[in-house]
């Protein structure tokens, strides 16, 4: 038995090997004169590793400094020594001209050419050898425009085990591939196609899905919903905004229909941006997302549309407040100067990656086949088909040079911002100790449950030891400055001179005062598309643990001491109720776990009494954040459940010092955790 490995490069081509039931990943790349990085080959040096986005595998062995437990854990693997257990998708992190490899040509012939509506042509394929060409659902090809130097990239409109292969190609005026489907494409036609490509894909997953669809970037998303009615959904929920901008754009509304038969789950919105469509919905696709899509942050969303769409997605998003876990889009950019065989012939690749890299503004005037679908405004291409994966208008530079030197320069123009998961990979072990926890007080030791060690008995922890020498904590009431005659103003401020201007506030070398955005962001780009994958960042997550640790100290303060009996058995039992849905270091029940962890941290704030406290803590995005990263997350950090319970001991035993103390421990642990489950998740692993 053999599994289907896809090689995943850095500039979007993707690369399918076979490899045997005892062969490395390694190994079989080599057979297929594939050169992934590689150097010891023995699983010492870490040169190989890479990122397994789905599939199950059998790590082999190798050293830990080559790769960490943190790092498999987030879906790091080593080729040399991974052998397959299943069909495996594989991140290499290098451009598919480095490996000495490109996207493969596969011959076809014409089945079929239908013309859908007024702007959209269904074109069919049989190749010659459908074995050769495996694709992941809501990729995409080259085809060579026949008669013409040129070539366009349009995503698969069928599922990825579909015999007959077929696309949805918008209609542009004058355009290469439009005029030759209009005029002259006839069944029995030879075509060439040139890939898969594409970082665009649906990923291994059973969360809720949003699905976007501009116009005819319907196609990969109709090769996505094809593979999960085929793969059988369970009630899985999915929803499809698909949005036009004229009702003569509408296709395969019987189809989508059918995927709701298939899958009970599903469901889907039109949405006309024409204000005269005879559809009920009319406006842009952003006008029918609502919360409840997203379901409350757990919702993967994958979006292919013209860029002011994909923007206006987010933006609205953004606007909105609503969270997203998983964002993955595709975008084509607009179209460059068309080449003819000659400039074709003559253009270096750099040259080409250059054109690839303009602005559609100096693009646009560049081009008589951009002219064809001028880039419209924002708010008319909203949900609108104008600029979609498969239109021609959106020709791609690729369009503009023969396959192979599409992919020169392909594997020049292309770039991938690593995401901080990637390039700064956490190398603690889940459950080691946490810098923060080395703060703990000499000879400090964790309580057994109820038996929290009284204040005087324990060592003051590192932060609290920081008092200056000599202070007396003052009574309650009684703080010790009156004591008769006026006090002296403190030295520093004493010692500002008369009419002292303190100088204005300024940054130190390289600090910002941007805020830092709540999301990472991945891209790829190769000539003509864009795709990205977007998820909460680490930074915005650990300020919302940082801003309800401060808010909770403060609680600590108008709380410690004042809770009854009954207070305290409620606080304790909101702490077992959250501790039930975690085993040791790890999570049985992710979700359920963030529900009564949001219970057991509001108790405090509740208990002060004080309306604005508690206001403030339900400002706060804790909660979803923690629903936009845990569900998948199976590592927790095994400290946080005891600390819920010795942070109810200190209340038990007044102990105000113990309770700060755990407070800031707690959330060094709970940020711990939610750092580990998105490393993972950054990076796409979902499995
Ligand atoms: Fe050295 Fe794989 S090549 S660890």
């Amino acid at each position: 038995m053999t599994f289907k490995v896809a090689l995943s490069f850095e500039d979007g081509v993707t690369r399918f090997i076979n490899c045997g039931p005892t062969e490395t990943v390694a190994d079989a790349s080599y057979k297929a004169r594939i050169n992934i990085p590689l150097d010891c080959r023995d699983g010492a040096c870490g040169t190989c590793k890479s990122l397994c986005e789905s599939g199950t595998f059998d790590g082999g062995d190798y050293i830990d400094d080559a790769l960490t437990d943190d790092e498999a854990d987030a879906g790091y693997c080593l080729p040399c020594q991974m052998v397959p257990q299943s069909d495996l998708v594989v991140q290499i992190p290098t451009t598919s001209d480095v490996a000495k490899t490109a996207a493969a040509a596969h011959p076809a012939t014409v089945t079929s050419v239908e013309r859908l509506a007024e702007g959209a042509f269904a074109l069919t394929v049989e190749l010659d050898d459908r074995a050769a060409l495996a694709f992941l659902p809501g990729q995409y090809v080259n085809i060579a425009v026949p008669g013409t130097d040129q070539t366009r990239s349009y995503s698969f409109s069928t599922g990825a085990d579909a015999n007959h292969l077929s696309f949805l190609i918008k209609y542009a005026a004058g355009g290469a591939m439009s005029e030759y489907l209009a005029q002259h494409c006839a069944v029995g036609d030879r075509l060439e196609l040139t890939g898969p490509m594409g970082s665009f894909f649906l990923r291994e997953s059973e969360r809720p899905l949003l699905l976007l669809a501009g116009g005819t970037g319907l196609a990969p998303v109709l090769s996505i919903l094809e593979t999960l009615a085929a793969a059988g959904t369970s009630g899985r929920p999915i929803h499809l905004i698909y949005g036009t901008s004229l009702d003569t754009d509408v296709v395969y509304t019987d189809l989508l229909d059918e995927y709701t038969t298939r899958m009970p789950g599903m469901t889907w919105d039109l949405v006309v941006s024409d204000p005269d469509t005879v559809h009920p919905n009319s406006g842009y696709v952003t006008g029918l997302i609502t919360p409840e899509h997203l379901h409350d942050g757990t919702a993967d969303i994958y979006l292919c549309g013209p860029p002011p769409m994909v923007e206006a997605v987010r933006g609205h998003l953004d606007a909105e407040g609503l969270q997203v876990t998983h964002f993955y889009y595709e975008k084509f950019t607009p179209a460059t100067t068309p080449a003819t065989t000659e400039t074709a012939a003559t253009e270096s690749p750099t040259e080409m990656a250059d054109t690839a890299t303009a602005s559609p503004e100096a693009t646009a005037t560049e081009t008589t086949e951009t002219n064809t679908v001028a880039e419209p405004e924002p708010a008319a291409v909203e949900g609108g088909d104008v600029v979609v994966v498969p239109d021609e208008g959106e020709s791609s530079p690729a369009a503009t040079v023969p396959p192979a030197a599409s992919t020169a320069a392909a594997s020049r123009t292309s770039h991938v911002a690593r995401p901080a998961g990637v390039t700064t990979l956490i190398s603690r072990r889940p459950g080691d100790p946490l810098a923060a926890i080395e703060a703990r007080p000499d000879g400090y030791t964790a309580p057994a449950p109820g038996l929290f060690p009284a204040a005087t008995t324990a060592e003051p922890p590192a932060g609290i030891a920081a008092r200056p020498d000599g202070y007396v904590t003052p009574a309650p009431g009684l703080f010790p400055a009156a004591s008769g005659a006026p006090a002296e103003p403190p030295a520093a401020i004493g010692a500002r001179p008369d009419g002292y201007t303190p100088p204005p506030v300024t940054l130190p070398p390289g600090a910002t005062t941007t805020t830092p955005t709540p999301f990472s962001e991945t891209v790829t780009s190769g000539p003509g598309v864009v795709s990205g994958e977007i998820h909460p960042a680490i930074s915005h997550s650990d300020a919302q643990f940082d801003a309800r640790m401060a808010l909770e100290l403060g609680a600590v303060e108008l709380t410690m001491g004042k809770l009854d009996r009954a207070q305290l058995d409620e606080f304790r039992m909101l702490a077992e109720s959250a501790n039930q849905y975690v085993d040791g270091d790890r999570f049985l029940d992710p979700a359920q776990f963030t529900a009564a962890n949001a219970q057991f941290h509001e108790f405090l704030f509740r208990c002060t009494g004080n309306d604005a406290l508690l206001q403030a803590y339900r400002m706060l995005e804790v909660t979803q954040v923690m629903n936009s990263v845990l569900p998948d997350a199976r590592w927790v950090s095994e400290d946080i459940v005891p600390e819920h319970l010795e942070i109810v001991e200190a209340f038990e035993s007044a102990d105000r010092d113990a309770a700060r103390y755990l407070i800031r421990r707690h959330t060094a642990h709970a940020k711990a955790t939610m750092r580990t489950a998105m490393d993972r998740q950054v990076v796409g692993a979902a499995s």
